[in-house]
């Protein structure tokens, strides 16, 4: 990721979070991958992208994963939509429907976008990226409060999400939760989870190196989270998702 990209991100993260704050529904984050460039009104890469949705929106629920390609040559588009890995079927067709539309509203002729929610991803492109480790689109949040013990608590985080990252990368939905132990009284949570495209190697990767990222913006704080592409982690100490 370049250092413009980077920081763009930042930017945008605090908007959406500041956003989230009062809407509830509005997206974490989104990004138009705009060195894909765009479509015009008659350009038929717009009804093959409008195929491809409608193929995620029919195929990710189920499984909680879908992935599609729809056209040729320059006109071909390729698509994935990922739900969390505890999201039910209805919620998960809301959220991928959700995130089909808010694109459409903010980036009707991009070639190429990425949306994250909550409960789901939903990602599109001109070009195949499936297979590859999306280092590049990728945003990071963090829970302004600190931790009174943050070389501990770093290492905890650390330790957890490792632990869920070898786990999650051999797991059928490439996906694990878990928690960890602080204090008597005290609990840590993690998730991790891969677009199931990857590899379980690379679904090691592309996590590992997010929490190798970490320290960038959350380095002692009480929650954290990376989203990418290819790949999402998250710690916080109170429990987020359902077992
Ligand atoms: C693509 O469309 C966006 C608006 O959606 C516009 O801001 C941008 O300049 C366009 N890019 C190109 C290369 O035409
Ligand atoms: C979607 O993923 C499955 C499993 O990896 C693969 O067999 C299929 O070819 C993929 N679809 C497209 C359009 O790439
Ligand atoms: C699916 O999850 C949503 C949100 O957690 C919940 O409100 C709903 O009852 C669940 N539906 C089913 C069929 O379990
Ligand atoms: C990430 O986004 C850029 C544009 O910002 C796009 O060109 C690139 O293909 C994306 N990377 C991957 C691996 O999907
Ligand atoms: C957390 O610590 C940093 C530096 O150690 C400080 O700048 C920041 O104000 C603290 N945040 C809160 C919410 O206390
Ligand atoms: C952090 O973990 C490393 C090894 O994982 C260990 O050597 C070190 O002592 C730990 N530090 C603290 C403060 O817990």
């Amino acid at each position: 990721m370049t250092s413009s990209q980077f920081i763009f991100s930042i930017y945008l993260l605090t908007f959406a979070l500041s956003l989230q704050t009062i809407f509830g529904a509005s997206p974490l984050f989104h990004f138009c991958l705009s060195s894909a460039g765009n479509f015009t009104t008659n350009d038929p890469y717009g009804s093959n992208l409008k195929t491809l949705l409608g193929n995620l929106h029919y195929q990710t629920p189920p499984q909680g994963f879908g992935n599609s390609s729809v056209g040729s040559n320059s006109y071909q588009t390729y698509g994935l939509a990922l739900c969390r890995g505890d999201v039910n079927a209805t919620a998960c067709e809301t959220c991928v429907n959700k995130a089909s539309n808010e694109l459409h509203k903010r980036r009707p002729y991009n070639k190429g976008a990425i949306i994250w929610y909550d409960n789901c991803l939903l990602k599109y492109l001109n070009t195949d990226f499936f297979h590859q480790i999306d280092n590049q689109n990728k945003s990071f949040t963090w829970n302004v409060k600190n931790v009174s013990n943050p070389t501990t608590f770093n290492n905890k985080t650390k330790e957890l999400l490792s632990k869920l990252a070898k786990e999650a990368s051999v797991s059928p939905k490439l996906y694990e939760v878990g928690e960890l132990e602080l204090s008597e009284s005290n609990k840590l949570y993690g998730l991790v989870q891969c677009t199931r495209d990857l590899s379980n190697s690379e679904c090691f990767t592309c996590p590992d190196t997010a929490i190798g990222e970490l320290h960038f913006y959350s380095d002692g704080k009480e929650g954290g989270r990376v989203v990418g592409g290819s790949c999402n982690i998250r710690y916080e100490i109170y429990p987020f998702v359902m077992y």
